[in-house]
Parts: structure tokens; C-alpha cells; sequence
């Protein structure tokens, strides 16, 4: 199996973090470690990195790519950070979060995941595979309107309708398997040459369904910003556009001035509610350059995000 994951923006994330040499980080998708590692070679003995990880498998592949005393590797899903740095006793003292988005190349070449259209799979998609629904499960409890929902609402793509009727057709025949024949489904829709975009995008809407990985993410930023400490930063990266909107709103409403002198006293108490005095500014949003992406066409649609914590 290719355990080779190129992470993206590796030789930037220094400066995107602003990393301090004594700091403590966050590393919510340790993925196959390339994040971790290059936070790691910028700390000195001091520093520590806490690193999530939710799929059984790559945890335990990262137990062995690294070796290191100061990072504590956690088989978790991001959204429970804050427990973890609260029994460090390091509310408000994280320097620096960093959350790379989706799955790696390692669980993208697996056989046994079901994640690439290139590779025959089970219908499986699971992200812990401990857990949740199967994609052939799913498919089995599905209606044709649930299918439908999910290729509209998590790919957006314009062949939604005639591609769920087919999967809904051949499901119910008992010939939709494993990934290979939901890959022909798709190629009988769309007669084009290159359709691996549309390809990409419909794996990638039952990948985010069934691993909920919108509304995760949604509540993982919520929580980052609670342990963050003052000029701590956040560094998303993020592969569609649907993840990034979470991202771009939730900086946005983070960063939100709260311009009282624009409202009239006395002030209601829905206004008040929305004062708060800690806040975020954005830093920017970034793409690959042309030779990262020649490097490493998989980041081709990544956007990167920093804010910070003022
Ligand atoms: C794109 S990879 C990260 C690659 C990593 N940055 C590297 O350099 O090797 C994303 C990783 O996040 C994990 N992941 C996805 N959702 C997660 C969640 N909610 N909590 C923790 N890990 C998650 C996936 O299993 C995958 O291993």
C-alpha cells in the first residue's frame, strides 16, 4: 500500500502558525504526520504538539511514524480538543491550530476503504470504520430522494438527479457493490472523456455524508477558538467549497467589529448578547502556487485560511 502523503503548504505552515519555539499546537488531522513532524522541527525541547487523529488505522500508523516526547498523538475526533487541553491544564495557552481536511493518500489508496473511484473497493467511505454507517449501508436504507439530497447537497453537482435514479436502480437490483461499479453508474450518466471532476465530487458527497464531516468541522473550529490564547492562530485547509464557506463565516463572525456607536442606546439585550469582546482577525487566504500543484496535483483546489486570535 502507498502510505506516501505530500502535505500541503508544509514548507509555509512555519510562518502561517507563526510558530513559537516554545509553543504548544494542535494538530486536529494528523493524517500521516507531515504537519506534526514540521511543527515538531520548529520547537525546541519545550514546545509540545497535541495531534488528532479519528480513523483507528492511521493512528496507529502515526504511533510508529513518530517518535517524539513532545507530541501526544490522540485517536479522537477534533471536536473533543477542548477536553483533551483542559486536562493539560492548557485552556487559553494554544499557540497555534492547524486542521488539513479530508482523508490522505494513505486511506485513499486503501483497498479496503472504498474512498477512490480508481481503485475496486467495498462500499465503505467510513472514516473510523468502528463506527457509523457504511456507504452500502446507506445505500440499502435509502430512498431515491436521499440519494438524491446528498450528490445536490454535498456536491452540487448537475447530474445529480440522473445519477441517483441510477444508483437507486441498480441498488435495487443488487448490482451496486462495491466502488468500481458505482464508478461505471457515473460513467453511463456521463459520457464525457474526462469526467473524473464529476467523479471526484460525487465520491467525495458520500464521503462528507457519511462521515459527517461538515457539521465536525463546523464544531471543531467553535471549539478551537475556546482554547486558543491570546495572538493563537488557526490555519484551515480546506478541498471544496463547502468547507471553506464554514471556514470564510466563521472567521468572519469571529472578527465581526461589534460597532455599538452604530446602535442606538439603550442597547436591546439580543445586542448585548452579541458583544464580545474576544475576537479574531483574518490573516488571509492562500492558494498553491502553479509549481505546488505540479509537485502535488492532488492540492490543486486547496484554499488555506489563517486568522488570529486578538
Ligand atoms: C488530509 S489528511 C491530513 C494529512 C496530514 N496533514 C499530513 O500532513 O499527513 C486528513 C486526516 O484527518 C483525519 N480526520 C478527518 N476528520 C477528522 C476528525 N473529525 N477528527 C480527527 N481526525 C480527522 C483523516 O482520517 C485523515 O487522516
Amino acid at each position: 500500500m502507498n502510505y506516501f502523503h505530500k502535505s500541503p503548504f508544509l514548507d509555509k505552515i512555519k510562518d502561517f502558525l507563526n510558530i513559537k519555539k516554545n509553543g504548544v499546537y494542535i494538530d486536529c488531522t494528523f493524517g500521516c504526520g507531515g504537519h506534526s513532524k514540521e511543527i515538531l522541527n520548529n520547537l525546541c525541547k519545550d514546545g509540545k504538539v497535541f495531534s488528532f487523529e479519528l480513523d483507528p488505522k492511521s493512528f496507529f500508523l502515526g504511533k510508529n511514524l513518530i517518535n517524539d516526547n513532545r507530541i501526544t498523538l490522540i485517536n479522537d475526533n477534533f471536536i473533543n480538543l477542548r477536553k483533551y487541553i483542559c486536562d493539560f491544564n492548557l485552556l487559553n495557552k494554544v499557540n497555534g491550530i492547524i486542521f488539513d481536511l479530508g482523508i490522505s493518500s494513505y486511506q485513499l489508496n486503501d483497498n479496503s476503504r472504498g474512498f477512490s473511484y480508481l481503485i475496486n473497493g467495498p462500499l465503505d467511505m467510513r472514516i473510523n470504520q468502528n463506527n457509523g454507517f457504511s456507504l452500502k449501508e446507506i445505500f440499502l436504507k435509502s430512498k431515491k430522494k436521499d440519494i438524491l439530497n446528498i450528490i445536490r447537497k454535498y456536491g452540487e453537482d448537475s447530474y445529480a438527479k440522473k445519477i441517483s435514479d441510477k444508483i437507486f436502480f441498480y441498488k435495487k437490483k443488487n448490482k451496486l457493490n462495491n466502488t468500481f461499479d458505482l464508478s461505471k453508474i457515473i460513467d453511463s450518466v456521463i459520457k464525457k472523456k474526462n469526467n473524473f471532476k464529476n467523479k471526484s465530487r460525487i465520491f467525495q458527497s458520500f464521503r462528507i455524508f457519511i462521515n459527517n464531516e461538515l457539521k465536525f468541522l463546523y464544531k471543531g473550529l467553535e471549539e478551537s477558538f475556546k482554547v486558543l490564547s491570546k495572538n493563537g492562530r488557526i490555519v484551515v485547509i480546506s478541498f471544496n467549497s463547502l468547507e471553506d464557506r464554514i471556514v470564510k463565516n466563521f472567521i468572519r463572525n469571529k472578527s465581526n467589529n461589534n460597532d455599538f456607536f452604530l446602535y442606538k442606546i439603550p442597547l436591546t439585550k439580543n445586542q448585548i448578547n452579541k458583544f464580545n469582546p474576544i475576537k479574531m482577525i483574518n490573516l488571509g487566504k492562500y492558494k498553491p502556487s502553479l509549481q505546488d500543484i505540479k509537485n502535488n496535483n492532488r492540492i490543486r483546489s486547496a484554499i488555506l485560511r489563517v486568522a488570529e486570535k486578538i
